[in-house]
């Protein structure tokens, strides 16, 4: 949700806030804005892309060596010029930025106005703007401690930072619930709600956590709790993400990029984790914890969008393998369901970014429950991999678009890893099994690259059918969580409605949703219930709907009946989902091109939900 920069030091400022917030865009963009610490301390704000910001600004040269900006995903009033951030307050001592809610804003408000505040927008960070210089005036007190008694006084979550003008010389940050960055340079401090805008300018960085203010000078920060009780201070951690990272090089969008990536990324997922001299799988963020998972009575993967899918093919694989019940969970369900939750359950929250506010909220209930929870994340030092006790991060290096893809991939190939080592540490797999399983895991990266050779005919197969209203997604077994995950690629990016079903329910009602418009896109490998998927593309077939399939090499008996096939090549049944998943990935992606929808920014979404 929403993107977060700040700078303080002897660099301009607006340049390098203005490129940061570009690098922010795809968390979450309606609107955007800029402020820097002059004389006039004006701030440029306006519905729109970060590139209407600048048109906005029309070159307007804003001095400055301190200044902050934002992108803004809405939660309280529309996205307009009026709602966007910088807000500030009223008589002018405070500048702010958010990202987040504040819960109690309603009778904040009112409690303000009773005091003679007047509010020109909807949002409820002006509210918290106004809270502070409130309490600044009325307590002749610092510019820190306002902001302190003020977040004393907030319920909700934010990500704030926020210029004083009577104390220029300084930013001040707070974070509860929504990520923010420092990053340490020589004489300069930035700030960020990732990485990505920090690591071109250094690689020290802060990771801020729940609770924790900074004041941040040129050559000073200071870090305190807002409770003002002794804390620990977050230390400073050297990252190696690299600015090729996050550029789309030769790719017209990040989510190509992405999906091309696969083969590395799968690659980065599995390195150091799979040793065929020894043969042995090894997961070093769980090895303190691997006696309970192995004795485990239950594990319960938890996770949203994506990662619930990448959950639903984990539990196949435990099942299978290691012989664990599992149960998958929505977290935004699991949080408020009152679920029984039994001390020696296992929680494993899957997340890309590892800041998904509901997944967050099931980590914090789990934990209360006493279970063990554990955490599959892609982000460094996100809050979820600091909120669980161990985890295994996917290293699939920075995911930029909406989409998520190799993050997906990434996620199947470290469940895969678990079940087969939970597997062989419970003694149900035969030796030789786990050693041709993780022969074939490696051989992953390779058969993706063959995949990606299709691109062409995804792309003639999109131009057919890029007017539908609705498409259908179905698959048995490991396919059905491939088929879910195709559906929402779909529906994300082009904005057409698509279903992704278990194909065996087709005859409980979809298929009265059958004619010859609907194209039905079936992952149909050569599994066990192969038999079954062909007679499912017959009762579609004989009712005139449209056939794509995804097969494997060499299949004769679907390429005799569907109207289309995608060829993938065969591998172990349980590493199917790494491959069907890719020609879905780039179907929806052409689709999404030719009906010119924004793809790595697509509408009313974010990349990292951070709000309820
Ligand atoms: C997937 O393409 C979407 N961007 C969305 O469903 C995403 O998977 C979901 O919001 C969960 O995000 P997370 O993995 O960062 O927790
Ligand atoms: N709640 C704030 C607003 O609606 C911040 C939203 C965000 O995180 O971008 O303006």
């Amino acid at each position: 949700m929403c993107g977060i920069v700040g700078y303080i030091g002897n660099k301009p400022a607006y340049p390098i806030l203005i490129n940061g917030l570009k690098r922010l865009e795809y968390r979450g963009y309606d609107s955007a804005g800029i402020s820097i610490l002059n004389a006039e301390s004006k701030i440029y704000k306006c519905r729109g892309k970060v590139n209407d910001l600048e048109t906005h600004i029309n070159g307007r040269n804003i001095t400055g060596n301190i200044g902050i900006g934002h992108t803004r995903w809405a939660t309280h009033g529309v996205p307009n010029d009026v709602n966007a951030h910088p807000h500030k307050s009223q008589n002018g001592h405070f500048t702010l930025i958010h990202n987040g809610i504040i819960e109690n804003y309603s009778e904040l408000r009112t409690e303000l106005m009773d005091r003679g505040y007047e509010f020109k927008s909807e949002t409820d960070t002006e509210v918290l703007v106004n809270l502070i210089e409130h309490l600044y005036i009325k307590t002749k007190t610092s510019a820190e401690n306002a902001v302190r008694l003020a977040l004393q006084r907030v319920i909700g979550a934010y990500g704030l930072v926020i210029i004083a003008k009577d104390e220029p010389d300084k930013l001040i940050a707070a974070r509860k619930g929504s990520p923010l960055v420092i990053g340490v340079g020589n004489g300069e401090y930035f700030l960020a709600s990732d990485a990505t805008p920090i690591i071109e300018y250094t690689n020290k960085v802060i990771y801020l956590k729940d609770g924790e203010m900074a004041v941040l000078k040129r050559d000073n920060l200071d870090l305190s709790s807002i409770d003002n009780h002794k804390h620990t201070p977050s230390k400073v951690q050297t990252i190696d993400l690299d600015i090729g990272e996050i550029d789309k090089g030769e790719f017209e969008h990040f989510m190509l990029k992405e999906i091309f990536e696969q083969p590395k990324s799968i690659r980065d997922t599995f390195r150091g984790r799979i040793s065929m001299e020894k043969h042995i799988i090894s997961l070093g963020g769980l090895f303190e914890v691997m006696p309970r998972l192995v004795d485990a009575k239950r594990i319960i993967i938890v996770g949203c969008g994506t990662s619930w899918h990448a959950g639903l093919v984990g539990e196949y694989l435990l099942e299978e393998f290691a012989r664990i019940p599992v149960e998958v969970e929505y977290g935004s369900e699991f949080r408020y369901r009152n679920p029984v939750i039994l001390g020696d359950d296992i929680v494993i929250v899957i997340s890309q970014s590892g800041e998904t506010a509901d997944s967050l909220a099931a980590i914090k209930m789990a934990k209360e429950a006493g279970a063990l929870v554990l955490g599959i994340c892609n982000v460094v030092g996100s809050s979820i991999p600091r909120e669980t006790m161990g985890g295994v991060y996917t290293h699939a290096g920075p995911e930029i678009g909406v989409a998520s893809t190799k993050a997906f991939t990434a996620q199947v190939t470290v469940l895969t890893m678990l079940a087969m080592w939970l597997g062989k540490k419970r003694r149900l797999l035969k030796e030789e099994t786990y050693l041709k399983f993780i022969t074939e895991l490696q051989e992953i990266p390779d058969r993706i690259e063959d995949i990606l050779k299709n691109n062409d005919q995804l792309k003639e197969i999109a131009a057919k059918y890029k007017d539908a209203n609705n498409f259908l997604y179905l698959g048995r077994g490991y396919s059905f969580p491939v088929a879910l995950e195709g559906a929402l690629k779909l529906k994300e990016i082009s904005y057409i409605h698509a279903e992704g079903y278990p194909a065996a329910e087709m005859k409980h009602g979809p298929i009265a949703l059958i004619d010859k418009k609907m194209p039905v896109v079936f992952i149909a490998p050569k599994d066990d219930s192969y038999d079954k998927i062909v007679s499912n593309i017959q009762e579609v077939k004989s009712r005139g709907g449209i056939v794509i399939a995804v097969v494997n090499e060499g299949d004769k008996t679907i390429k005799g009946m569907a109207d289309h096939v995608i060829e993938v090549p065969e591998t172990n049944l349980a590493l199917m989902p790494l491959l069907t998943v890719i020609p879905l990935q780039l179907l929806s992606y052409h689709i999404a091109i030719m009906r010119g929808c924004n793809v790595d920014q697509p509408r009313n979404l974010a990349k990292s939900v951070t709000v309820e």
